[in-house]
């Protein structure tokens, strides 16, 4: 696994592994950006609260982002402004905007040396057609109330058509921020982090739920709260079915000659997004469906040769990936997975997480405490108007199944002829294996059926993980999971081919 920019810089703190029994008001499934912020906002409350994570705490999709913290999220406004009129698109712009105040605030608050800088946010076309795309956002930003403006020019090294700008964003890097955090989450004493302590059960009960962890002990809870990139529990509500997920490259590069001032992102596939951090020129996009593309290797070298064409830089520091979720209308599932339940979830940020996080974290604390929040009938995961999505819905799963069949049909390479570092995918009468030769000469096979619904996982080539094209789940090419909705590993095999299987 490639280390982004971000984890390379910080020493994240330690957290023990849940080895006993425990009984809360509320466990917090997901120790990034959203669980984080939310333990931090309940740090002063009377509530107990237990904050759990799969792995390291900050080592999940909170690392691998661009850190751009903006309410322009490419060109949305006019499309919630004609799908859910224009309070719902001004609750959706000023929760936006009150999670980048509640971030610069925190900051200034606890003192937070974390590089935060106040940006002008720009998505940007090179191709005319898409030039009245821009102008109608720009009038939805008018009648939303945004600080927004047209311009033909930017200072990018390459022509533009027009772009479309948002004063008074911001940027940082992320882990400083959530360490802090953490910090202070570590002195109050109603708030406990184990890390290392998956969830692989949640069993339902009149006055609360019992989280059952992939070490054996339980976590008796009367709240829970899924901020873990992916919900492990969907409780019927099938979300897996209402999002898309997709995967995209950064690049951290030095000796670039030209370091543009603001935030960039292109509206035209493929895409690109631009920033800086300190004196790294940070650019990235190739986004595609998870497990859709056939070498994603390709993807970073894209990207490395746009670095090296528009900003002539001396060498490549750090390139690493991401995956997000992309619900079928735009909107984050954030709120109550069920009416009159006690089970929450935050989910589908789209790729613009440090907003979305916190949007998730300051609605989730008021519903927790009661308190009213103008922004949850929007964030509802329950929303009746995803219905007026619903021929995406249909396309969407109508991707899904074809996946399914294909995952019959498709024939697989010749197993001698497979390199170290290369996969290849064998038919046998008992289904498809996934083969993996790694440095060592080592070989790793798994069952190649996606353990949640039966899909054919794709091999990324970049990151050596089994992906799956219909919900996102990923596995490592040892069959590990490394991200839901499944819930179960890939069978495996190491080194241990029965000759029977070819
Ligand atoms: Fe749903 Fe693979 S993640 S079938």
């Amino acid at each position: 696994m490639r280390v982004p920019l971000w984890l390379d810089t910080i020493s994240a703190p330690k957290f023990s592994q849940l080895t006993h029994d425990r009984s809360v008001d509320v466990c917090i499934v997901g120790a990034g950006m959203a669980g984080v912020t939310l333990a931090y906002l309940l740090k002063d409350t009377e509530l107990n609260v237990a904050l759990i994570d799969s792995d390291e705490v900050l080592h999940g999709t909170s690392a691998y982002t661009t850190a751009k913290i903006t309410a322009q999220h490419n060109l949305d406004y006019h499309k919630i402004l004609n799908h859910y009129g224009e309070y719902q698109a001004k609750c959706y712009a000023n929760a936006q905007l009150d999670a980048l105040d509640f971030i610069e605030q925190t900051i200034k608050k606890l003192n937070i040396d974390c590089d935060f800088e106040k940006k002008f946010s720009a998505v940007y076309t090179q191709d005319e057609k898409y030039v009245p795309i821009l102008e109608k956002e720009f009038k939805a930003y008018q009648k939303l109330g945004l600080n927004g403006r047209l311009v033909d020019e930017l200072d990018l090294p390459f022509p533009i058509e027009k772009a479309l700008i948002l004063e008074n964003q911001a940027q940082f890097h992320p882990l400083k921020y959530l360490i802090c955090l953490l910090q202070e989450i570590k002195k109050s004493s109603n708030i406990e982090v184990y890390e290392h302590t998956p969830a692989v059960e949640l069993k339902k009960q009149p006055t609360h739920h019992i989280i059952e962890t992939k070490t054996g002990f339980h976590i008796e809870a009367k709240k829970v709260v899924q901020t873990s990139h992916f919900p492990f529990y969907d409780d019927l509500a099938l979300l897996f079915a209402k999002v898309e997920p997709s995967r995209s490259y950064l690049t951290a590069c030095k000796g670039a000659k030209t370091m543009p001032d603001g935030m960039y992102i292109s509206y035209e596939e493929p895409t690109r997004t631009i920033r800086t951090y300190q004196d790294y020129l940070i650019v990235g996009g190739e986004d595609h469906r998870t497990g859709t593309t056939d070498d994603t290797v390709q993807k970073y070298e894209i990207i490395e040769q746009f670095a090296r064409d528009m900003f002539n830089i001396d060498e490549i520091s750090y390139q690493w990936s991401t995956q997000d979720y992309k619900t079928i209308d735009q909107i984050p599932f954030i709120g109550r997975m069920q009416e009159n339940d006690e089970i929450y979830v935050a989910t589908g940020f789209k790729k613009w997480g440090m907003t979305n996080s916190t949007v998730s974290a300051l609605l989730l604390r008021d519903l927790i405490l009661q308190k009213e929040n103008p922004w949850r009938s929007l964030f509802s995961p329950q929303r009746k108007n995803i219905r007026a999505q619903f021929k995406n819905l249909v396309l969407y799963n109508a991707q899904v199944a074809s996946e399914l069949l294909k995952g019959k049909l498709k024939l697989g390479d010749d197993l001698e002829s497979l390199d170290r570092g290369q996969s290849t995918v064998i038919h046998t009468d008992e289904g498809k294996y996934g083969i993996y030769k790694d440095e060592n000469d080592e070989l790793f096979v798994v069952d190649i059926t996606c353990p949640h619904l039966g899909c054919e996982l794709n091999f990324n080539r970049a990151e050596a993980t089994w992906d799956c094209p219909c919900h996102g789940s990923r596995f490592s090419y040892k069959g590990e999971i490394i991200t839901g909705p499944a819930h179960h590993p890939l069978t495996s095999t190491k080194n241990k081919i029965d000759p029977n299987l070819f």
